[in-house]
């Protein structure tokens, strides 16, 4: 039973999608902030497969926090697929984004332009320093984010936001500038993890205990647990197999050899990506 307020409760849901945990830690940092401001908050995680195709009655809810990883500069596909079939009837909304510290803006311009044809009102975007997920194959970006202080941030973009769905005149957020990229060019792009990334999630020759934790968490149901192997149409890289394998017997290839490139692409150093902050859009 939620905190009433007045004689209403008032009703936020957390949808979020997270394959290695940055963003659902936001989310929880968020949902215990405005939980101690008389808001009730439930939970719905679209990571795994089935529950990205159960129908949600948003019309339960006063308003709506999406959370994101961000994949090859946009919200992944398959969040960006699901959104497409939700109807959002002016109802208010925000997007918060984890990122490792690389390519981001293309996220929010598209976010926003994508949430208003499904007629939501979006009234504010942040964007959290996480972990990047090739981590797990050897890169070094924004490593132990999130932290202290992208924790803090959650917690002012909670307050902001809420704020702002509750304001009688709801105020939408800013105008992102248009971003060089078209969708077809990211479309493009979203190819690049394959370049880096060419031996999807594999089972190395370790002692498995067989428990299909791979098979059963697989967002795309692309991981086969008894061949060890992940089918490359369906894989989105997304290493929730690796993230959460009791027995760490999955792998990629090893891209630290990449690293370099990577930062030199970007123009950036490791210590610039650590002294990145992140950022709440009103
Ligand atoms: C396929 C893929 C593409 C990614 N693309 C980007 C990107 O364009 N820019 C960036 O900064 N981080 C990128 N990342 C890193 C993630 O956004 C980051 O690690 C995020 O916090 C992961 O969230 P999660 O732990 O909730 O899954 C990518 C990660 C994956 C798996």
């Amino acid at each position: 039973m939620g905190k009433v307020r007045g004689n209403k409760a008032y009703n936020v849901l957390m949808v979020f999608f997270s394959a290695t945990g940055n963003t659902k830690k936001i989310a929880d940092r968020i949902q215990q902030k405005i939980e101690s401001m008389d808001v009730t908050v439930t939970k719905y995680d679209i990571t795994s497969y089935e529950d990205r195709n159960r129908t949600l009655a948003l019309d339960e809810y006063d308003a709506v926090f999406f959370g994101f990883p961000i994949y090859s500069l946009r919200a992944p596909r398959v969040c960006r697929e699901w959104l497409k079939r939700q109807e959002g009837n002016d109802k208010p909304c925000s997007v918060f984004f984890t990122y490792g510290g690389f390519g981001k803006e293309p996220a929010h311009y598209y976010i926003k332009k994508l949430l208003t044809e499904r007629r939501f009102t979006l009234v504010s975007t942040a964007e959290f320093l996480g972990a990047h997920t090739f981590n797990y194959s050897g890169w070094q970006a924004a490593e132990g984010r999130p932290n202290q202080s992208d924790f803090e941030m959650a917690e002012d973009y909670a307050v902001q936001t809420l704020q702002r769905f509750k304001d009688g005149d709801i105020k939408a957020v800013c105008d992102f500038e248009k971003v060089k990229y078209t969708s077809e060019q990211l479309d493009q792009a979203e190819q690049f993890r394959f370049h880096v990334i060419k031996q999807l999630p594999t089972r190395d020759d370790k002692a498995c205990t067989m428990c299909m934790l791979c098979e059963t968490l697989c967002p795309t149901n692309a991981m086969n647990a008894l061949k060890g192997e992940a089918d490359a149409e369906a894989c989105i890289a997304c290493f929730r197999c690796i993230a959460n394998c009791p027995d760490s017997v999955l792998h990629t290839n090893d891209i630290a050899a990449a690293w370099e490139n990577k930062l030199n692409m970007h123009q950036t150093t490791k210590e610039a990506i650590d002294q990145m902050k992140s950022q709440i859009f009103l």
